[in-house]
């Protein structure tokens, strides 16, 4: 999951704390990067000692030695987006049923959280859904042509380089890529300029391809893609002092004396370029080691963060463990002459020891070819394709002719095009290990206010199928190593579920 970019890791017992401790590194780092203290903001609480002396309590009150205030630090994240029921987590999304009043009175949300374009298959086609407002910027730039919001098999979705490539037709139309550039730099300036200098976006969160608790939806990888580069490029306001305050700067979307050399890629982005914008957190609490079919969502995207956090899947599910990973340049924001730059984050219980074990245990059995069917391995390379093609299965595989470290598809083609066909079923998205369907609302409620799912859930624990309700939306999960016949199996009694008459 770090593999390629990550030189550290700090070990905790829980997704949200590390969502917690990531928010702290991306903040320092950015902190570093922009030299937020040395300009003139100061650590109040490590100055003075005494927490009663500041006002609100928030950063931007910070006070005292430097002879200025230190911005506010906020996070770029999407609608719908969710990382975990600590304080800091539950701030650093949208409001949502997970931080309202009766969850939690302390909610402010810090953050610009943008409305992102989904994806779902519908009626066996994969359809990109944009959010009205992108939809009314698409019409008035004459963009995203047809082609480009529906494709023929979840590959061509994923095919980053192909639709970044894309060329707009006749040369007048924007392409879908650069209208997701565009808006999104739109939508970060417009905060920058009503926020003045009170706040800043410090870091860019996100869970990458699939937002899990936010109702399974699969966020257009490519809008993801967009995000991450355009965060990476922005370059902040003039410094304090010089006007005018707090407005955004970004390179043209083509190469310029600010951006030349920097690949859209930024797998090797280079530092200066970097670490002009936000650091980037991928929350791989839900995604991370095999749950979308590849080694994290991540890989998906062709983009390495800065810091990525790891739960759940990396001990099995079984005992808690969880690592929020970094970058050395994370680390190194952290280092100084005194203990108070120190990461001063703790808990009684971090990497612990049978946690450890049984995340080493979960890793090989994941990456054992005699015991895992799924695992495309170094062993036996284009593994999953050949698989694929022996049971009869064609379209949605990953194309590899290579080792590529990813899982067979697991849910069978045909079943979930037909699915898609359901006349209760707005869109399904199969994905890795997980299968979601979207119900069309019978309640007049939708999101996760709707109980729409919960008949067929119930409807499937009947035959021994335990699915999980999101409101409108039903989903299957298995275990990297479930066999796609075991998942053949789970799709027939969802569809029969479905058919029975509405309870
Ligand atoms: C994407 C994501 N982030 C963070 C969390 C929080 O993890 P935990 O429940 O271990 O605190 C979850 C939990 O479901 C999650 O799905």
């Amino acid at each position: 999951v770090g593999s390629g970019w990550a030189a550290r890791v700090f070990y905790s017992d829980n997704g949200s704390t590390a969502i917690e401790v990531a928010l702290k590194m991306a903040f320092r780092k950015y902190i570093a990067d922009h030299q937020l203290l040395e300009e003139g903001g100061s650590d109040a609480n490590s100055n003075s000692g005494d927490s009663s002396s500041s006002s609100g309590g928030s950063a931007s009150s910070s006070s005292g030695g430097g002879g200025g205030s230190m911005p506010e630090l906020a996070v770029v994240g999407l609608q719908e987006g969710y990382h975990g029921d600590t304080l800091g987590a539950m701030d650093a999304v949208a409001p949502s049923p997970f931080n309202g009043r009766l969850q939690t009175p302390w909610y402010t949300g810090r953050g610009l959280f943008l409305d992102p374009p989904t994806v779902a298959l519908q009626q066996g086609a994969w359809r990109v859904r944009l959010p009205a407002d992108m939809q009314a910027a698409a019409v008035a730039a004459a963009a995203a042509p047809a082609a480009e919001v529906q494709f023929g098999s979840q590959a061509e979705v994923f095919a980053l380089p192909q639709r970044m490539a894309a060329a707009a037709p006749g040369g007048q139309q924007q392409t879908l890529y650069s209208l997701y550039r565009s808006h999104i730099q739109q939508q970060l300036e417009q905060y920058s300029q009503q926020q003045g200098q009170r706040r800043r976006l410090g870091a860019l969160i996100l869970e990458p391809v699939l937002q899990g608790a936010g109702g399974m939806r699969l966020v257009d990888p490519l809008y993801q893609r967009a995000l991450v580069e355009v965060c990476r490029q922005v370059h902040p306001s003039p410094r304090r002092g010089s006007a005018p305050a707090a407005q955004l700067q970004f390179p043209t979307t083509n190469a310029s004396a600010d951006n030349a050399g920097c690949p859209w890629c930024c797998l090797a982005l280079p530092a200066p370029c970097r670490e002009a914008g936000m650091p980037v957190i991928f929350d791989e609490v839900f995604t991370g080691f095999w749950r979308l079919g590849a080694t994290s969502g991540g890989a998906l995207l062709g983009v390495h963060p800065d810091i990525a956090c790891c739960a759940k899947l990396m001990t099995g599910g079984l005992v808690p463990l969880a690592a929020t990973l970094a970058r050395e340049a994370v680390f190194a924001a952290f280092e100084g002459d005194s203990k108070m730059n120190a990461l001063l984050h703790g808990h009684s219980y971090t990497a612990h020891a049978v946690g450890c074990a049984a995340g080493v245990a979960a890793l090989r059995l994941y990456r054992d070819p005699l015991i895992n069917p799924n695992w495309c391995t170094p062993e036996a390379p284009g593994r999953c394709q050949q698989q694929l093609q022996q049971q009869g299965g064609g379209g949605g595989g990953c194309g590899c002719s290579a080792p590529c470290g990813r899982l067979l598809p697991l849910w069978d083609e045909a079943a979930v095009a037909a699915l898609s066909w359901h006349p209760r079923v707005q869109g399904v998205v199969p994905l890795g290990t997980v299968l979601a369907v979207q119900l069309c609302s019978e309640d007049g409620a939708g999101g996760y206010a709707s109980n729409a799912a919960a008949a067929v859930v119930r409807r499937l624990r009947q035959v021994g199928v335990f699915g999980r309700p999101l409101g409108d939306v039903v989903y299957l999960m298995v275990t990297p190593m479930t066999e796609r016949q075991q998942c053949a199996d789970l799709l027939g009694k969802l569809a029969t579920a479905l058919d029975a008459p509405a309870a």
